[in-house]
């Protein structure tokens, strides 16, 4: 039978409470009588006394309740993640007994805000498989460990903003539904946009181009779509693209520049909150500089050397030989071989997108770029533009692409045509690097890919 439920009531001669915010919670207000509330994170009911984490975005903080707060009528109520207000005095644990924060809630009241079901626990186990789990993202991601996860994504996003607006660039916000493509059409997802076909962006490039007379040097993080057919662990059909387009720049300078980026951002996030960082992988330290520099050539010839082979269309493998496409999987072989990052450059012009400047030296190459991570490959891809207005048009022409609809990035050459270069980084990836994680899935919100748009 049910208990009639007690009512709690607050002892107004205790003095006023501080409203505070869980992160808030430490030893400077040892003592203090304050106000929280929260998510029950985790409930340990030991009958007399309920020990409770809590959880509101911003931190975790313990809580202890005992006598009428946890009597029986009431003390079902404290569900995991049920809503609570809690009033009560922060005091320092004892010695030898730690809390997040360096502090504990001792509650004298507490109101329950939003009750919690108690199929919670039901949704997701163990036994979940990872299907499951993608379905029930929006629960998961409450958990203490996706939580930071999202942290330390917006602590990147925050040291690439504060890295490019520290070296003077500006930011823009180029269009995602376009009607040009920038790294060929395969890919596209394409849609109806008021009766005539247009596309979600595969790449912001060809804009930011054309804020380079407007601005200067010049960065976007906006999202980037590829109708991948592929699942597998390093792609994603809509992904946070980071792009930078600089004039006036040489081959080298970009490679530096990426280099700059990469190490300057890590050193940022670890000064940011680098004990967040940590919780997810121990070890991570900024790469040393400078990164290996390798030809697309020289790649050939290490896979070569090295037993790593092509695989034909029969099966049967061989050697790599000079045009051939390093697939991800040898690519990665070699890349964990070598166990640093690698610029890889110069790709030949024929497995490379339309816009690239071929090398003085070589015309049959590009001044291209991939950079290699041990553990995901290719993070980020760039290259140097081509500045001549002639090549440009023979290079649509060869691509078949409809110089017409092009005419705004074809004026870049034509009204004052200068040496820029630029190159893309897919924010997931960065991130997949970075914390050591085996599946680029575990640093999106909601990941999309082949079969996934929801929830
Ligand atoms: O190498 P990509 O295709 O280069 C470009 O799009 C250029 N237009 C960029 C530029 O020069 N402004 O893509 C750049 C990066 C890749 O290195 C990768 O990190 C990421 O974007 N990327 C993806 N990330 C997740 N899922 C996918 N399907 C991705 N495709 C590319």
């Amino acid at each position: 039978e049910k208990l009639a439920a007690i009512t709690l009531t607050e002892d107004k001669s205790l003095p006023a409470a501080k409203k505070i915010k869980l992160r808030d919670a430490s030893p400077k207000l040892d003592g203090v009588r304050v106000e929280v509330n929260a998510w029950l994170h985790h409930v340990r009911n030991q009958k007399k006394i309920v020990f409770l984490e809590l959880r509101d975005g911003t931190g975790f903080l313990q809580c202890v309740m005992g006598g009428n707060l946890v009597h029986p009528s009431i003390v079902e109520q404290l569900k995991r993640e049920a809503t609570v207000k809690i009033i009560g005095t922060l005091s320092i644990p004892p010695a030898g007994k730690t809390c997040p924060g360096g502090v504990e809630l001792n509650a004298d009241y507490w109101e329950l805000l939003g009750s919690s079901s108690a199929d919670l626990e039901g949704i997701i186990n163990t036994e979940s498989n990872v299907d499951q789990q993608l379905d029930q993202r929006h629960i998961l991601l409450r958990g203490t460990r996706a939580s930071s996860i999202m942290k330390i994504r917006s602590i990147a996003l925050q040291a690439f903003r504060e890295h490019f607006y520290h070296n003077g660039y500006f930011e823009m916000n180029p269009p995602t539904l376009v009607n040009t493509f920038c790294e060929g059409g395969s890919e596209l997802f394409t849609l109806d946009y008021f009766g005539t076909p247009a596309y979600l962006t595969q790449s912001s490039q060809l804009y930011l181009e054309t804020m380079c007379p407007v601005v200067g040097d010049v960065f976007c993080i906006a999202q980037s779509y590829r109708s991948e057919k592929a699942r597998t662990r390093r792609h994603l059909s809509e992904f946070t693209h980071l792009e930078a387009e600089m004039p006036f720049i040489t081959f080298e300078d970009l490679t530096d520049r990426i280099e700059f980026l990469i190490c300057d951002v890590v050193e940022r996030m670890l000064k940011i909150d680098g004990d967040l960082v940590r919780s997810i992988k121990e070890d991570v330290a900024v790469p040393k500089r400078p990164f290996m520099r390798m030809d697309y050539k020289e790649a050939i010839e290490y896979c070569v050397k090295n037993g790593i082979k092509k695989v034909n269309e029969d099966g049967t493998e061989s050697d790599f030989q000079f045009g051939d496409d390093i697939p991800e999987a040898q690519e990665r072989k070699m890349n964990d071989q070598i166990g640093c990052p690698i610029f890889l450059r110069r790709f030949p012009h024929a497995m490379k997108a339309f816009y690239m400047k071929r090398c003085p030296e070589d015309k049959e190459l590009t001044e291209s770029l991939d950079l290699l991570m041990p553990g995901v490959g290719e993070i980020v891809g760039g290259s140097m533009r081509i500045s001549d207005y002639d090549e440009l048009l023979n290079a649509y022409k060869r691509e078949e692409l409809d110089a017409e609809q092009y005419y705004w990035f074809t004026d870049q050459r034509k009204y004052g045509s200068g040496q820029t270069g630029g190159y893309g980084l897919g924010v997931e990836r960065f991130l997949t690097w970075i914390l050591g994680l085996p599946h680029i899935r575990d640093v999106c919100s909601y990941p999309r890919f082949t079969g996934r748009c929801h929830p």
